[in-house]
């Protein structure tokens, strides 16, 4: 017998990393962007400074999108989380992008929840540690999160590939909503999502067809789905009953125009 799912409060259109490509990923010049696009939800990556504050980065390293290279001169590594936030606050994150968002800076997650907060808009943390800090990042942002939207109506949804640091995220602050990320159906996979007593499966688009969706409806999970960006993609998910899609094409899809999950 399937376990009925829980009301899921969450937008089904999600913007990823903030805007997807029209403004610098994972800042909140893309957030407000994105919500000048009708987004109500974003997803983005966050990782740990070295003095360990939550700040959004996607790689692992600030080459590809700040102008860290120039700035911390030759010979200093490169790595988001070799630095002190001191260190990385003081980064241009926008200038790679585009002139119209130079000096932008890297976002703190405090930032991003008192944007959120104030604006009523819903978040995807997508925890996304540097190589050997997984249970570390999982612990220390699902403790940060909780305390950031502390009272919150809604709170953030905590994601990962990495099993470690879900059930770090997991330890550390059980009440929040957590999902498992997939980029293949692993063996395993539902296992260790029930485990992690997640209420999302969060899949590459590829990997739903009706067999996996009903593994994780029976599983009382619910269907999210990265990084859509094509009509025909998105209307074979939306199809499919999934319940949430992360694009980057903010300007091609209208969420207000879609209908809510229920
Ligand atoms: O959270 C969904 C998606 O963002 C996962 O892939 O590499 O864009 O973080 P990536
Ligand atoms: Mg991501």
């Amino acid at each position: 017998m399937p376990h009925p799912v829980k009301p899921w409060p969450y937008p089904r259109w999600i913007a990823h990393r903030g805007a997807g490509q029209l403004a610098p990923e994972n800042t909140l010049a893309a957030f407000r962007v994105g919500a000048s696009h009708g987004y109500r939800m974003f997803e983005c990556d966050v990782k740990l400074s070295l003095d360990g504050v939550p700040f959004l980065l996607h790689d692992d390293t600030l080459v590809r999108t700040s102008n860290a290279q120039e700035q911390l001169g030759a010979g200093l590594s490169t790595v988001g989380g070799d630095h002190p936030w001191a260190t990385l606050s003081q980064l241009d994150a926008g200038s790679w992008h585009s002139r119209a968002f130079a000096g932008e800076p890297l976002a703190s997650l405090a930032a991003v929840a008192r944007f959120c907060r104030a604006n009523a808009y819903f978040v995807n943390l997508e925890i996304k540690p540097t190589p050997g800090l997984e249970r570390q990042t999982g612990q220390v942002v699902a403790e940060h999160a909780a305390r950031l939207w502390a009272d919150a109506g809604v709170p953030p949804l905590l994601s990962s590939f990495d099993v470690p640091a879900l059930e770090a995220a997991q330890g550390a602050q059980p009440q929040l909503p957590r999902a498992l990320l997939l980029d293949a159906l692993w063996s395993g996979w539902l296992e260790a999502a029930r485990s992690l007593d997640c209420v999302a499966i969060v899949c590459d688009q590829l990997l739903w067809d009706p067999s996996t969706v009903a593994q994780a409806r029976g599983a009382a999970m619910r269907t999210l789905s990265y990084t859509v960006n094509e009509p025909a993609q998105a209307q074979r998910l939306i199809d499919l009953g999934i319940d949430g899609l992360i694009t980057d094409r903010i300007d091609c899809f209208a969420p207000a125009r879609q209908p809510p999950a229920n």
